[in-house]
């Protein structure tokens, strides 16, 4: 059996901290898209371990797959498994030899292409992940196997790197040097892939991703499909093209791992839900609390929103810790935004949701979430959505319209996660069962604070 996490809005949803706790069931946990963009932060046996590549299942002792829908750095993978190791713990981390691989010139090119793209640049995450994956679609990638025969690899480069050398210095006029000079460099790149080759040769890592997640199915194990990144930075069904370059949806699962819709679809497919939302990057965010200079769009950081409004943003951006975790720089936030959520919900067809980060919003007097959108058309109507619309220039014109709840107190959040669900301010309740009514689907787990254990867990999936 299968269940699938997906982040339902922009990412940093919590997702790591619900595959933390339905993941102990699984055998297998499989990341299948996205690469070391992602950051997880797995807290275990009192430790906490901070990946962005390897699956977080691995830390406790699950098969961690990164399935041929992801984007793999070996650089990180063995950075990341090496730290593990160091730390006591034996990781068992397979990749998929259909995944394609981050070469060190898909980095420099994300960087210097995000400086170009001025207003439309997404502000990625600079790993390359981009780069890598217009290469897999150009059919001039280098996947996982070919490391695994020189003789391939070396066609491979002979082939791609004319190119991006041409690329590099005619069309970004960077200058080759030093450590710029070798991500360009076929020699220096096939010896170190070359090694990276024999080194997952060695340890046994590779595998044909679909056949291997097939047959431990067909043995009656758990897998955990762990989505990375959420539904609005999906290249389709997101904020276009601020976007990540790969499917956080739930078809991504299947076309990521090598499994079939239907064996996901006999599954579940969970939907992870932040109570408000929080956006690194730019785009619309109709229900924007205040602005982030650099990333709300057209925000002017003299004047700002109204003061409320800042005042409210800055009280959710601390109490829920909304600053780049590397940067440290504020993250954009908003109320709920319900036609983002229904969008969601269809198009990776959630059987249940987690709500996460209820606590965060205790102490408010009043919560609100953006119950739809009035859009403005280009001739000056004014139209009503419920779910988002197709293109950002539309999103853009989008204003939501609030629907007002009443705020829940602080509690003892350790002890409403040991008591369970109506242990739970009764306005919180409220607000989650309009969420879940709305969505036509059940609430399976509540998070009440960071750790693991300050969750109301209503239903587990693999039972
Ligand atoms: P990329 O995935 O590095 O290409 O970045 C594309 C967009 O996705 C940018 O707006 C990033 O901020 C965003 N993004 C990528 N990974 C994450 C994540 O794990 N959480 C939140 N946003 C992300």
């Amino acid at each position: 059996m299968t269940v699938t996490i997906v982040g339902a809005q922009l990412g940093d949803e919590g997702k790591g901290g619900v595959v933390d706790i339905y993941g102990e069931a699984a055998d297998v946990v499989v990341r299948y898209q996205g690469g070391d963009n992602a950051g997880h932060t797995v807290v275990h046996d009192g430790e906490t371990y901070k990946l962005s590549l390897v699956p977080s299942g691995a830390v406790r002792g699950n098969v961690g797959v990164l399935g041929n829908g992801c984007v793999v750095n070996p650089a990180t993978l063995f950075d990341e498994i090496d730290e593990l190791r160091e730390r006591g713990l034996e990781p068992d981390v397979r990749v998929a030899e259909r995944a394609h691989v981050i070469l060190p010139y898909h980095r420099v090119i994300d960087g210097v292409e995000e400086d170009e793209k001025a207003d439309l640049a997404a502000g990625t995450t600079k790993r390359g992940i981009g780069p890598t994956y217009e290469d897999k679609a150009g059919r001039r990638g280098v996947r996982v196997g070919d490391l695994l025969d020189p003789g391939v690899l070396r066609e491979r480069l002979e082939y791609v790197v004319p190119q991006k050398r041409a690329l590099a210095t005619e069309v970004f006029g960077i200058d080759l040097e030093g450590e710029v000079r070798d991500a360009f460099d076929i020699e220096v790149l096939f010896e170190t892939y070359r090694e990276f080759g024999e080194r997952l040769a060695a340890e046994g890592m590779t595998v044909d991703c679909g056949t291997f997640l097939q047959e431990r199915i067909d043995d009656g194990e758990a897998v955990m499909l762990e989505g990375a990144q959420g539904t609005s930075l999906d290249i389709d069904h997101g904020v276009y093209p601020y976007v990540t370059s790969s499917h956080p949806t739930a078809g991504g699962a299947t076309v990521g791992t090598g499994l079939g819709p239907t064996v996901i679809g006999e599954g579940e497919v969970i939907g992870i839900v932040k109570a408000y939302l929080s956006r690194v990057g730019t785009g619309p965010l109709p229900t924007e609390l205040g602005g982030v200079e650099g990333q709300t769009p057209d925000y002017d950081a003299e004047t700002g929103a109204d003061d409320d409004a800042e005042e409210l943003a800055t009280y959710i951006r601390d109490e829920g810790g909304e600053y780049g975790t590397v940067t440290g720089r504020p993250r954009r936030v908003g109320w709920l935004d319900l036609p983002m959520l229904r969008h969601a919900a269809r198009t990776s067809g959630f059987t249940a949701i987690v709500v996460n980060h209820v606590d965060t919003l205790a102490g408010l007097d009043e919560v609100k979430v953006g119950h739809s959108y009035t859009m403005r058309t280009r001739d000056g109507e004014e139209r009503t959505l419920t779910t988002v619309p197709p293109t950002t220039e539309q999103w853009a014109r989008c204003e939501a319209n609030l629907r007002t709840f009443d705020g829940w107190p602080e509690a003892d959040w350790a002890a409403v996660a040991e008591d369970g669900w109506d242990a739970l301010p009764e306005a919180a309740r409220a607000y989650l069962e309009y969420v879940a009514g709305e969505l036509d689907v059940p609430i399976y787990a509540v998070g009440v604070g960071p750790g693991r254990e300050e969750t109301v867990v209503r239903e587990d999936p693999f039972a």
